[in-house]
């Protein structure tokens, strides 16, 4: 196993594609997109950075098994089976909500790459975090390696960090703005932490009313820096979270999103995923619109992956397009 855990501790290759659309024509913006989705054919994303560390550790520690949380599509548990199965770790995915009688694509992969579902109420799924509910599914599940929900961990936003090693290497193409989707705020925690204030670090949320994000991140980047035992010297106008672009919800739809989807993949080549790269690219033109993003400003917009749950959201968005029609 550790020979192959190797490829995971070096480096990715990244990729930074230039974008180019009528309206950053327009107003003179540079926009770049950073393609995590092609980071891996499997752990593809900002997945791969929130395991890196988590499977190595888990490694390190001798855990057999690893556990963690999400829902019906999540593109978190698939990573992890994913993962689970190239590197020889038994893997349990503790699934929100009773036993669907037809599985979707996604728990259909889980189950093909070996990981072990408990499906939960939506109840019990509350206490994820509830030391007594994690010492129940212990008892009876056996000893195991725990990754939160999402990757979210200290460990997560190391991996996150090394989003955005690198991008100094040239500093006539750095970003002023790097923009992100934000689930938990772990991917935009390592994102603040490894940017250092060179640019401005901006997530949104593909959440509705998800105002704790913000606590959420300052908890992470304080848990960091505690775990590496430095100051958590970030200044907080090096970021922002903007929380009006989850178009009623997590995982909703409309068809404004789809159709403003099918036009950039359709004019780019850019595969989009609607629960939050979609989301977030929408969200980037609607900045730059309002001058948020000025004029001439050079953006990074982080593809964090997520495209394998397409697949289970095909007729949700082909309905948005009867709809606009
Ligand atoms: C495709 C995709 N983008 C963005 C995010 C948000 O990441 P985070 O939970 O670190 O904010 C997720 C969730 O992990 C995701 O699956």
């Amino acid at each position: 196993m550790s020979m192959k855990l190797q490829e995971v501790s070096d480096s990715p290759q990244i990729t930074i594609q230039r974008l180019s659309d009528d309206l950053c024509s327009k107003y003179g913006v540079k926009l770049d997109v950073m393609r995590l989705d092609k980071v891996d054919a499997e752990l593809s994303g900002n997945k791969w950075f929130k395991l890196k560390y988590n499977l190595m550790h888990a490694h390190a520690c001798n855990y057999k098994r690893l556990l963690s949380f999400g829902g019906y599509y999540s593109n978190h548990l698939h990573a992890l089976a994913a993962a689970g199965h190239r590197f020889g770790f038994q893997t349990i995915g503790v699934i929100r909500g009773a036993e669907p009688q037809e599985y979707g694509p996604t728990l259909q992969d889980l189950v093909k790459y070996g990981m072990c579902l408990k499906f939960v109420s939506r109840e019990s799924y509350r206490n994820k975090t509830c030391d007594t509910f994690l010492s129940t599914l212990k008892e009876e599940l056996g000893d195991f390696f725990l990754i939160p929900e999402g990757g979210s961990n200290v460990l997560g936003v190391k991996g996150c960090t090394e989003i955005v090693t690198g991008l100094w290497s040239d500093p006539s193409s750095a970003p002023d703005y790097i923009v992100m989707g934000c689930g938990t705020g772990a991917t935009l925690a390592g994102v603040i932490l490894g940017t250092q204030g060179r640019c401005k670090a901006l997530g949104v949320s593909a959440l509705k009313g998800a105002q704790y994000l913000e606590q959420n991140v300052l908890d992470l980047m304080a848990e960091f820096a505690k775990y590496e035992g430095i100051a958590p010297a970030v200044s907080r106008d090096s970021w922002q979270i903007y929380h009006d672009y989850h178009f009623g919800g997590f995982a909703k739809l409309t068809p404004e999103l789809v159709s403003f989807m099918d036009e950039f993949t359709t004019g780019s080549g850019l595969p989009l995923e609607p629960v939050y790269v979609g989301k977030t690219l929408y969200a980037v033109h609607d900045l730059i619109r309002k001058a948020v993003i000025p004029e001439g400003a050079r953006v990074l917009l982080v593809h964090t992956g997520g495209l394998q749950g397409v697949r289970g959201m095909e007729a949700q968005m082909q309905k948005q397009r009867n709809r606009a029609v």
